[in-house]
């Protein structure tokens, strides 16, 4: 009896703990759901001080930065914090020869030389409100999934001019829970956002692919901006009269940083997850999908690599494609690890056993969701053919660029078909790409992606999804893609922005004649053509009867689990998710730290390296033990993990303690755990996050910004 009951009590608490610390919860829901919870899990701050529309609350200092990652607000001046890689497209805009920012680091020691921004905004979060029923009135079952949206759309258009506003707010109104619900977010945007501080490279992207997605991880991943407004604290396009924003809430910067077990939560704007799909669509991504994409994305980084590695131009031109390519291929790898390993597909299927003997068991679930389970199946088995078409197309056609350059240029002869006009501004704009994607360019590497991606587009794919003109140039060529890569990059002139400038200096007509009669041109429209032909039409409509199954079994498991408290999927509104700072166990016989320290980086350090390379002053300040107030212990703390479920567009949010201090920078997820984003399991799912007070310690101690760290607000409860 006594073992009975300690069996019980772990798998309550087993089942406690996994529900605990899953969840990216809406920050006006937190009263009402998670209140007690965070409490019991050592929150020692009120919900109402997180949101609060009555007065500043944490929820004034957490922006959208840029509509792809979160930052914070941590001075009373508007001072921004976020990634090193989400700030990285500003700081390479105004990096030169001359003013190597991405390679040296930049930092502004006042106002003055802190650097516009003409693209970047923030967003803060003003009100959140639930507008279900207006949405829904009107909306019946007998509606078509076409009528329903239209109707939706309309009650959208009405709520809009009727919602009470200020001219400088914005609305956006979002569906959450697959469409069952929908909120509408007030917002202010501001958009003169300007660089103060970048760390060198060598600090902010330390490790750069080879750590990306892995503890123990030992990068300083930081950024700064400043909020600038305009006289009376309001948006305004970039202005040199405008001034730093005053926030309604600046986040405090906690000097004690963390131990095992503390509460943490992380305050951002997850993009997207899929928590509660039917086993069968996990069991795609495990089995057909992420293994397509990884194949395809192994062939281009090996062709990539092989140019990167001879050649120093290459290296710097494809350093970011690269980066990029491979942080999807590295963490898809990640996910089908953690999904096997966790054995997501059986205890998904255990989960839907459970579902449909509730189902059984009621007769007013019976009556609604009799065959759902088996329809969603058999829509995920129609729909894989197709899904495998697209993961195909969307991985291999953008990486052969001559293609992207072709549909470019392809657009040209769309727009003659209007008038000249058009033309003209298009052929502007076309100019204007052309000439910053071709800065990032090499014919060699380019033709070389061709013949090994275009190869996989042939041989992997069902017959008639693979374009007739593309098969019949191939065959002329005896099948050789070799033959046909060199035909084709000899023959264009789409490959050389001289040639196309060309092309495009002569008369409209022959310009337009030289365009049609291009063979990369001619290849991509029926590469094109091919895919909207016969893949796109079912795909769609398959997807849209996935979005409705998919839209009821989210109410359903929500109707039948109702001891259950739901969290929507992540769609890159604001969310809390909390949890607690916890080592973690990858393997067997492998225990991982939470916390990371200088030393660390140290062991990396290789001296001239692409990725483990230093700053010679951080090497000086390590050998010195020169920490500061940021050290503890004579050693430097640099990274540290928790339990909190997060997904990309986390980067860059805050990470909270109890009290609501600042104390880590999001940034990344540990390998093992990237299978969050369809099945969190708290053993192995951890975020990873730059601990404050290494940030802290570079600004001051590297980079001596002294302004800066006199604007922040420091607390200690030791
Ligand atoms: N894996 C992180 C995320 O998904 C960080 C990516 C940036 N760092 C890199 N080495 N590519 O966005
Ligand atoms: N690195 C991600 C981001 O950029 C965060 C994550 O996927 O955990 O948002």
């Amino acid at each position: 009896m006594k073992k009975y009951c300690l069996l019980l009590l772990i798998s309550i608490s087993i089942f406690y703990k996994g529900f605990a610390e899953e969840g990216m919860w809406l920050p006006q829901l937190l009263q009402s759901l998670n209140e007690k919870e965070m409490k019991r899990m050592g929150m020692k701050i009120n919900a109402a001080d997180i949101y609060n529309i009555s007065k500043g609350s944490l929820k004034d200092a957490i922006v959208s930065f840029g509509g792809f990652c979160t930052a914070e607000v941590i001075s009373d001046k508007g001072l921004l914090l976020s990634n090193h890689h989400c700030g990285f497209d500003a700081i390479q805009n105004h990096s030169s020869i001359q003013n190597n920012y991405i390679r040296d680091g930049f930092w502004a020691y006042n106002h003055e030389q802190e650097l516009k921004n003409p693209s970047l905004f923030a967003t803060f979060i003003i009100r959140i409100d639930d507008i279900t029923a207006a949405i829904f009135n009107g909306i019946t079952n007998i509606l078509t999934e076409k009528e329903r949206q239209s109707a939706i759309d309309k009650n959208i258009a009405a709520l809009k001019t009727s919602v009470k506003k200020e001219s400088y707010q914005d609305l956006l109104i979002r569906p959450f829970f697959d469409g069952n619900k929908y909120f509408l977010f007030v917002t202010e945007t501001y958009r003169d956002i300007r660089l103060v501080g970048a760390p060198p490279s060598s600090i902010g992207n330390f490790g750069k692919d080879t750590d990306n997605w892995m503890w123990p991880r030992h990068t300083g991943d930081f950024s700064m901006f400043r909020i600038y407004a305009d006289k009376n604290n309001k948006p305004a396009a970039y202005s040199a009269d405008n001034v730093p924003y005053k926030p309604k809430r600046a986040l405090h910067i906690s000097l004690d940083g963390v131990k095992e077990g503390d509460f943490t939560m992380v305050f951002g704007f997850p993009g997207r997850t899929n928590e509660y799909l039917h086993s069968s669509a996990i069991e795609q991504t495990v089995n057909v999908s992420d293994p397509a994409k990884i194949a395809i994305r192994t062939k281009a980084l090996q062709v990539i690599d092989g140019f990167m590695r001879k050649d120093e131009v290459i290296k710097i031109q494809y350093a970011a494609k690269y980066a990029s390519i491979s942080n999807a291929w590295k963490k898809w790898q990640g996910e089908i690890l953690g999904l096997t390993k966790t054995n997501a597909v059986a205890k998904r299927k255990e989960q839907e056993d459970s579902f449909e003997k509730i189902v059984l068991s009621k007769p007013e679930l019976n009556m609604a969701y009799m065959d759902l389970l088996k329809n969603l199946k058999q829509a995920y088995t129609d729909i894989e053919p197709y899904a495998y078409a697209r993961d195909y197309y969307n991985e291999i056609i953008p990486k052969v660029e001559l293609w992207g350059i072709s549909a470019d240029m392809n657009s040209l002869l769309t727009a003659y078909s209007k008038d000249e006009e058009t033309y003209i501004k298009r052929k502007a704009e076309v100019l204007n790409k052309l000439e910053d994607s071709f800065k990032e360019y090499n014919v060699a590497v380019d033709q070389k992606l061709f013949e090994s991606l275009m190869d996989l587009y042939c041989k992997d794919q069902q017959a008639d999804y693979i374009s007739p003109a593309f098969k019949a140039i191939l065959i002329e060529k005896g099948n050789s893609f070799t033959a046909l890569s060199e035909s084709v990059y000899s023959q264009t002139a789409f490959n050389s922005f001289d040639k196309i400038k060309k092309m495009l200096n002569g008369s409209m007509a022959e310009a337009v004649a030289a365009i049609k009669a291009d063979v990369a041109g001619q290849l991509y429209t029926d590469i094109f053509k091919t895919y909207v032909t016969n893949v796109s039409p079912t795909l769609n409509s398959l997807q849209i009867d996935i979005n409705r199954l998919q839209r009821t079994y989210m109410q359903a498991q929500m109707d039948a689990f109702t001891q259950k408290t739901f969290y929507p999927d992540a769609n890159s509104t604001l969310r809390v998710t909390y949890g607690n700072v916890k080592n973690y166990q990858p393997r067997d016989g492998v225990k991982y730290e939470f916390q990371s320290y200088m030393d660390g980086v140290m062991e990396k350090y290789l001296p001239g390296d692409y990725e483990f390379d230093l700053p010679k002053k951080m090497i000086d300040l390590y050998n010195k033990k020169d920490f500061g107030r940021w050290g503890v212990n004579g050693r430097q703390p640099v990274c540290f993990i928790a339990a909190n479920h997060t997904t990309g567009g986390n980067s860059g949010s805050p990470a909270l303690d109890a009290y609501g201090n600042l104390v880590g920078l999001n940034f990344d997820r540990v390998w093992e755990g990237t299978m969050s984003d369809i099945n969190y399991d708290a053993s192995i799912c951890r975020n990873i996050m730059v601990d404050i007070r290494y940030v802290m310690f570079i600004v001051d101690k590297f980079a001596e910004a002294k302004n800066l760290i006199a604007e922040i607000k420091f607390v200690s409860k030791k």
